[in-house]
């Protein structure tokens, strides 16, 4: 796993909502919006399960995710890779489920986001760098 630097943290931070991405094993892509997620530490991202559907079928068949943020203020981006755990008990469900509840919404899997890549994504001769 790497760690995301505070700057690149409080970029993520402010992504709402944020875009996930996945695949499936056929490499077939699909993206959608979060609002619903925290981060738990300088490594790691919970998204909490209310709605997924093929999102959640591609992570079981294919545990990787791409996440991808933009400050129009700070005009930075960047552009997280990593793997997903898929948790229903356990602390980081408990999480999960404590915020699902407060929306009356399902909570049913904490997905635990494990930074392994980042990369620049920002327009310009470093775009695509990878960062750590
Ligand atoms: C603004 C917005 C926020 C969303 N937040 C969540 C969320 O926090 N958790 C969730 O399970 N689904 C959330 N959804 C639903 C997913 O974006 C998506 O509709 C769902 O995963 C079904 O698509 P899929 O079949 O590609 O997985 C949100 C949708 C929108 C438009």
């Amino acid at each position: 796993m790497v760690k995301m630097p505070s700057d690149i943290k409080e970029i993520v931070a402010k992504q709402v909502p944020l875009p996930i991405a996945t695949a499936d094993k056929s490499g077939k892509p699909n993206v959608v919006f979060v609002t619903m997620w925290k981060i738990l530490d300088d490594e790691t991202i919970l998204f909490v399960d209310n709605f997924f559907n093929k999102t959640r079928k591609n992570l079981e068949a294919n545990p990787q995710m791409a996440i991808v943020a933009y400050d129009s203020e700070a005009k930075k981006s960047y552009q997280l890779k990593g793997t997903i755990e898929i948790e229903t008990s356990g602390a980081r469900f408990d999480i999960a489920t404590g915020m699902a509840d407060a929306k009356k919404l399902p909570g049913k899997a904490a997905l635990v986001f494990n930074v392994k890549e980042i990369y620049n994504a920002t327009y310009g001769p470093d775009a695509g760098k990878r960062l750590a």
